[in-house]
C-alpha cells in the first residue's frame, strides 16, 4: 500500500538517481480551476529507449539486482488510472527521464499529497550532492526551492549536516504552509 503521493513521487526520484542523475526537477502542479494534479519529475540520468519505456512500466521488470520486479511505476499508474489521470514517461537514452502524472484533484480516491517537507529533506540526506529544483504550484501561488541557490548563499557546504538540514527544513516548511496545501 503507498497512501500517500509523496511515497510515489520519492520513488520516481530514486530511480532518476538510480539512473545516474546528479540534477533533477520535481514540478507539483495544484490546478483547483481545472481540478487537477500533476507531478513532473525530470531527471538527467541515462534515459531509457522507447523498448525500456514499456518495460519500465511492467510490474515483473526491473534492472535492480537480485530483483525480478519493480513496482515503483506500476504502482503510480495504478493510482492515477484509478483517479481519472494518466501517466506518461518521455525519455531519451543517455540525457534524461521525464515523468508526468496527473490525477483528477477532488477524486475520492485520490491519495494525499502526504509530508513534502519531508520527502524532500529525506531526498537531501540520502543524496546530498546532487541538484534538486521543486517547483510547488497552487493556483497564481508557488513555492520555489533549489540546491544551487542554498549553495550560492550558503557556499559549497554539505547540505546533510544537521545545522543545514534544519534552515532548510524550516524554510521548506514555511514556503509549503503559505501555499495551504491542506489534504
Ligand atoms: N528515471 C529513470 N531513468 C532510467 N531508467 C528508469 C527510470 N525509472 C525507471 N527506470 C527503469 O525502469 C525500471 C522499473 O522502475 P520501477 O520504479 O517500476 O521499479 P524499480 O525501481 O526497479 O523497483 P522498485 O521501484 O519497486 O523499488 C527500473 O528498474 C529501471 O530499469
Ligand atoms: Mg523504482
Amino acid at each position: 500500500m503507498m497512501p500517500e503521493l509523496s511515497m510515489h513521487i520519492m520513488d520516481i526520484m530514486e530511480n532518476g538517481i538510480a539512473a545516474g542523475a546528479w540534477h533533477l526537477d520535481l514540478f507539483i502542479d495544484i490546478d483547483t480551476q481545472n481540478d487537477t494534479i500533476t507531478i513532473t519529475v525530470v531527471d538527467n540520468g541515462k534515459g531509457m529507449d522507447t523498448e525500456m519505456i514499456g518495460k519500465a512500466m511492467d510490474p515483473l521488470f526491473s534492472t535492480k539486482k537480485g530483483k525480478g520486479w519493480g513496482l515503483g511505476i506500476p504502482l503510480f499508474i495504478q493510482t492515477a488510472e484509478a483517479c481519472d489521470g494518466g501517466f506518461s514517461i518521455m525519455s531519451e537514452k543517455g540525457s534524461y527521464t521525464r515523468v508526468t502524472v496527473t490525477m483528477k484533484l477532488s477524486h475520492i480516491d485520490r491519495p494525499p499529497l502526504g509530508n513534502m517537507t519531508d520527502t524532500i529533506i529525506s531526498l537531501i540526506v540520502g543524496h546530498p550532492e546532487i541538484d534538486l529544483y521543486v517547483m510547488v504550484k497552487k493556483g497564481k501561488d508557488k513555492y520555489e526551492f533549489d540546491t544551487r541557490i542554498v549553495r550560492e548563499i550558503m557556499g559549497d557546504i554539505d547540505l546533510s549536516t544537521p545545522q543545514v538540514l534544519g534552515a532548510l527544513e524550516e524554510d521548506i516548511e514555511s514556503g509549503l504552509a503559505e501555499l495551504q496545501l491542506n489534504d
